[in-house]
């Protein structure tokens, strides 16, 4: 497998900066501008809303911007961010009353529609909907805050994802979200993952460029 994408979190960027901050990551090499919803409800803080994803926008960033909604309820923030730009939108199944109408309207509205599991939601959520699903994303810490440390246990849960994937046969994004560091990508990787979110692995860094390129360089070991 070689199409990796390296998706900054900007939750670890400077807010005070953040156009500055979402051009850099990306001339640095990011792929794709990972936004992180949050809404002191379903998790505890409290962060941005689809007012800054449509400020991206007009800002002039036009890289793919993936929208994970950690809220309750959800199909709000689904509509609002369609029309603010979002590219992906995932969401929490256990934050929305019909998954299926969530993940329907997300696609209807032209953008790529996902799953997120935090490290203890089971996987059976997938069960009637893989063929509704752009993208997988596993949380690799609970939810609420950068800077935590990666739970092991999410190794074995993105091998029992990927099978799925492969066993589907459709194209289906897996991505991982937090505690991602130089140190433990490749491992990542090698458990099946192909989307990598990483804020303060990146974003607590001096030279961006130069992390991305070293977590580039554990990705084509
Ligand atoms: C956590 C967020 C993550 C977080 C990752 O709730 O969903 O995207 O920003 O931060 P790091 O990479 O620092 O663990
Ligand atoms: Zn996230």
């Amino acid at each position: 497998m070689s199409d990796f994408k390296i998706a900054p979190s900007i939750l670890s960027a400077d807010f005070a900066r953040l156009g500055e901050e979402v051009d850099n990551v990306l001339s640095a090499g990011a792929d794709i501008v990972h936004f992180d919803v949050m809404d002191n409800h379903y998790v505890p803080n409290l962060t941005i809303g689809p007012m800054v994803c449509k400020a991206l926008r007009n800002h002039g960033v036009t890289a793919p911007i993936d929208v994970h909604l950690m809220v309750k309820p959800v199909d709000r923030m689904i509509a609002d961010f369609i029309a603010a730009g979002a590219t992906y939108i995932t969401f929490h199944p256990e934050a929305s009353e019909h998954i299926d109408r969530s993940l329907q309207m997300i696609r209807d509205g032209g953008c790529q529609a996902g799953l997120v599991f935090n490290p203890a939601t089971p996987l059976h959520y997938l069960d009637y909907v893989m063929d509704k699903v752009d993208m997988i994303l596993l949380m690799s810490v609970n939810p609420g805050f950068g800077g935590q440390s990666f739970i092991p246990a999410t190794l074995g849960k993105l091998q029992e994802v990927r099978k799925r994937i492969d066993a589907s046969g459709q194209s289906i994004r897996l991505e991982v979200d937090g505690g991602v560091t130089v140190n433990n990508i490749a491992g990542i990787a090698a458990a099946g993952a192909d989307t990598f979110v990483a804020g303060s692995a990146i974003f607590n860094t001096d030279d961006y460029a130069d992390t991305i390129a070293q977590m580039r360089a554990e990705l084509a070991k």
